[in-house]
């Protein structure tokens, strides 16, 4: 049965067509690529969310968060950072860490077994 999925409210000037649900893991991160931009995509297995941020992690400019460790604080989804752990919300790119410094959290929608990422 094909399911669409949109697992967040934010809406988009453009999908991009990012690829097959099956080209991503399970309960972890990818890294995909629009116009230049890496943007990593996370899928949540047990609840069958999907997010999508920068893969850049602001604290030292490393393209590393779509091998971050993907989980929840108090019910909220988010990624560490695997270098020195500085922790993002996958729902609005807040810094969990209380530091100043934010990522760019874009939407995601699986439509007809794709996930597309709402871009600018
Ligand atoms: S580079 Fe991500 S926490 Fe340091």
């Amino acid at each position: 049965m094909q399911r669409n999925i949109m697992t967040s409210t934010q809406k988009a000037n453009y999908w991009y067509k990012a690829a097959p649900v099956e080209a991503f893991s399970e309960n972890g991160g990818a890294c995909v690529q629009y116009k230049g931009i890496q943007i990593a995509v996370f899928h949540f297995k047990a609840t069958d969310e999907w997010y999508a941020s920068q893969n850049m992690c602001p604290h030292k400019m490393q393209m590393v968060l779509s091998r971050g460790l993907i989980g929840d604080a108090c019910g909220e989804p988010k990624v560490a950072c695997p270098l020195h752990k500085r922790t993002f919300s996958l729902t609005t790119g807040q810094n969990l860490n209380g530091e100043e410094y934010s990522i760019q959290v874009y939407p995601v929608k699986v439509e007809d077994g794709y996930v597309y990422i709402g871009v600018e």
